[in-house]
């Protein structure tokens, strides 16, 4: 039997510090530390996130390779996240894999967060894979796109966002709440005994596929700034209903350019993608409107939809078998488009 691919990689582009060891498309070990120092800041804060890499990133790496079994001169190549993040905790990455690359004497490759993201659908774990064409929607913190793939590699943004990500969506308005960074997960959590249809804001209207969500945090805001005056209590006596009403107008706004985009595309297959995609409302509407529309729905296992390194170890795989390396000079890049190497 061909012995596989091992391939070790490294995601550091936000607030994770994230180790994966692949065996081909196989996840043999994948290990994340988060970082709590956001907390109480109510977003990530890069001087402290690059701090904590430098903490995590040789704790990560050992543990990934202890779990995974391997021996570091069993790996066949080195991967890391090149960019979209903070350069701060790109950098932490990019150095640590160039410099495992040098001593093991192994190729570099060069991963894209937002493919990374998308190409988590094709980790094998038992899990039905997209077939192609298929329609993605990868809603993360820092990004919200609608993508058409017609290969592993040929991404066609269709769709994007003007202005906020859904995640920073649900993480400023939970702010506004008073709630904990991250405010997605506990908005989620929170709306569970909540009334969605109990409050409605104004929805954006924006041409074609592309998505806006700062109008709908202003609502929010001028909305609870007015409620306020009249009852200082009024946050926390609903605040299950102001976590599912708000849950709903997000989830609405996406669904809504989804829709747009099956019709535009006629695609049969659709996939989401990236930390939004866990929430409980949107992975509830995405699976009723592909029932609705005919379309088979795809969506990751939660560790492989937050951020993680064995997205980057997937994305990796397919750049290995075209032999597409990377190289030791080239340099963590904050700003990447979608189909940027
Ligand atoms: O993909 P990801 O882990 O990191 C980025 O690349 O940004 O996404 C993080 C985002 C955060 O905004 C977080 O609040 C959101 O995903 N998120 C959620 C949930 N879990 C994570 N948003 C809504 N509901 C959730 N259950
Ligand atoms: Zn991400």
């Amino acid at each position: 039997m061909k012995k596989p691919i091992f391939i070790l990689a490294i995601e550091s582009s936000c607030d994770d510090t994230s180790a994966a060891v692949l065996a081909n498309d196989i996840v043999m070990s994948n290990i994340t530390a988060g970082q709590e120092v956001h907390r109480n800041f109510g977003g990530v804060v890069p001087e402290l996130a690059s701090r904590a890499h430098q903490q995590h990133i040789v704790p990560v790496v050992d543990q990934a390779i202890k779990v995974a079994n391997v021996r570091l001169d069993n790996l066949d190549a080195i991967a890391y996240t090149k960019g979209p993040g903070l350069l701060g905790s790109l950098l932490v990455g990019t150095s640590f894999a160039k410099s495992l690359s040098l001593a093991l004497q192994v190729p570099l490759i060069e991963v894209n967060h937002m493919q990374a993201h998308i190409l988590a659908h094709f980790i094998k774990d038992g899990s039905p894979v997209p077939e192609f064409p298929f329609l993605c929607l990868t809603v993360s913190g820092g990004h919200t796109q609608l993508v058409l793939l017609k290969s592993h590699f040929e991404m066609e943004l269709i769709g994007q966002t003007i202005d906020d990500a859904a995640g920073e969506a649900f993480d400023k308005c939970a702010k506004i709440l008073g709630l904990t960074y991250p405010g997605g997960p506990e908005i989620d959590r929170l709306a569970q005994s909540g009334d969605p249809d109990k409050f409605q804001f104004s929805k954006p209207r924006i041409e074609g596929l592309d998505f806006s969500f700062s109008g709908l945090k202003t609502s929010f805001l001028y909305f609870l700034q007015k409620e306020m005056k009249a009852n200082p209590l009024f946050v926390q006596q609903n605040m299950a209903d102001l976590c599912a009403s708000i849950q709903k107008a997000i989830v609405d706004i996406l669904i809504d350019k989804l829709k747009k985009a099956i019709a535009q595309t006629k695609v049969e297959n659709i996939a989401m993608a990236g930390g939004v995609s866990v929430n409980s409302a949107l992975r509830l509407a995405f699976e009723a409107l592909g029932k609705d529309r005919n379309c088979r729905v795809f969506i990751p296992k939660f560790e492989y939809c937050t951020d993680n390194a064995a997205m980057i170890g997937i994305a990796a795989y397919f750049k290995f078998l075209q032999s597409d390396f990377g190289s030791i000079h080239s340099v963590a890049t904050a700003r990447m488009l979608l189909n940027e190497k």
